[in-house]
């Protein structure tokens, strides 16, 4: 078994390769990982294990059709994490979502279906959706999204399913809520308000902070694509929740308790723009259908979370600061 990892650099592509890589998935002890990572900001080599014998990886765009083509044939399966994923970044500049998300998509499909790798797992968000003031969005649901970034991720859902109907690619697109857990970038709520408060920064809470996100552990997240790969049906999505809506009042309020700060930590800055009420999933196919079960308590899952990030300082502050770095280069300084 030999598994194409799209993003596998990245936050939640990493957790996977890792729990691959570590026997976590019944089935895939002995299988052989490619990871493709172009390194962008958001990816980090460091995230996954240097010298694993059954790892290999590939610096290299999803986007560049000759080197997509040379490495596809050969694997099994394709799990794509690769994208450009953070919302606010998006609002800045759409460009490289829509050429990632979009066109790298659709670059990697083409590759598949040339080399005749047999499973594809397209991984995919409950953003395509847009906002839902109350109940849950089923499968079914209208495709809405109100971000760049979102926008960007469901033409790639869209292109994803026009590969199964119509070249008969054997394909599952997964749309799960918001993750938390180690190795988050700190461009992210959770992990930035963490390191935040280690360092004494203030919150910058959006808006009046009422907005409401569905959280999930990252590890659940992957089982669940891991079901979706060995057991999801063909041309099918399945949506991956929780049920843990919080509002991100609620959140940074978890978040100062747990590192032992005060809500004079708490800046109100503007809003973001076009900011998404509410996410809500409604997950009953998955588990009906696949038999998932979220096993992370959020309690729990949020507490190690914040201990991880307080005892890897050496890692986000690398993070923090390559990002800082960048960013004052852009800007001349
Ligand atoms: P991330 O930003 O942490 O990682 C993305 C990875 O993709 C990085 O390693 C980056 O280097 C790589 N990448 C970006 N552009 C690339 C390109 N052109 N070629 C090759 N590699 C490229 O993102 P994440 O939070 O781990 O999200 C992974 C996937 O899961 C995304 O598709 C995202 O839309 C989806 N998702 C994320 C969440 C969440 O809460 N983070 C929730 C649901 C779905
Ligand atoms: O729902 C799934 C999505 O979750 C994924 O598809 C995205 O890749 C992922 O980035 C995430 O998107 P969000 O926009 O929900 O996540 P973010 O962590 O950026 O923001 C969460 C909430 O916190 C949102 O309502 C905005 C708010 N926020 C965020 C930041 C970074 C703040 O109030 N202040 C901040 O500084």
């Amino acid at each position: 078994m030999k598994v194409l990892v799209t993003g596998g650099a990245g936050f939640i592509g990493s957790h996977y390769v890792r729990t691959l890589l570590e026997g976590g998935y019944e089935g895939y002890e002995s299988a052989h990982v490619t990871v493709i990572d172009k390194l962008t900001y958001a990816g980090n080599r460091d995230n996954l294990p240097y010298s694993h014998p059954r790892l290999e990886f590939v610096q290299g765009d999803i986007c560049d059709p000759r080197l997509v083509r040379e490495l596809a044939p050969g694997h099994d399966a394709m799990v794509h994490f690769a994208a450009e994923s953070h919302v606010d970044r998006s609002l800045e500049s759409a460009s490289e979502f829509v050429r990632t998300n979009v066109g790298g998509t659709q670059n990697l499909l083409d590759a598949c279906l040339s080399a005749g790798v047999e499973r594809v797992v397209h991984v995919s968000t409950d953003e395509v959706y847009g906002s839902i003031e109350k109940g849950s969005w089923t499968e079914e649901w209208p495709l809405a999204p109100n971000s760049p970034y979102a926008a960007s991720k469901a033409a790639s859902d869209l292109i994803a399913r026009s590969y199964w109907r119509t070249h008969g690619l054997d394909l599952t697109i997964t749309r799960c809520s918001n993750n938390y857990g180690p190795y988050q970038h700190p461009e992210k709520l959770i992990p930035l308000f963490v390191t935040n408060l280690l360092e004494g920064v203030p919150l910058p809470l959006y808006g009046d902070g009422l907005n409401i996100r569905e959280w999930l552990h990252v590890d659940d997240h992957c089982r669940a694509i891991q079901l979706a790969l060995t057991k999801g049906r063909a041309g099918e999505i399945y949506n991956i929740g929780g049920g843990n809506e919080q509002t991100n009042r609620g959140i940074t309020d978890l978040l100062l308790d747990l590192v032992g700060a005060d809500s004079s930590m708490i800046r109100r800055v503007a809003d973001r723009k076009g900011h998404d009420l509410r996410y809500a999933l409604d997950e009953t196919k998955i588990r009906e259908e696949l038999g998932y079960a979220p096993r992370v308590p959020f309690a729990q899952g949020l507490a190690d979370t914040v201990a991880w990030y307080q005892d890897n300082p050496g890692w986000w502050k690398a993070v923090k600061h390559r990002h800082a770095g960048a960013v004052a280069e852009t800007a001349g300084v």
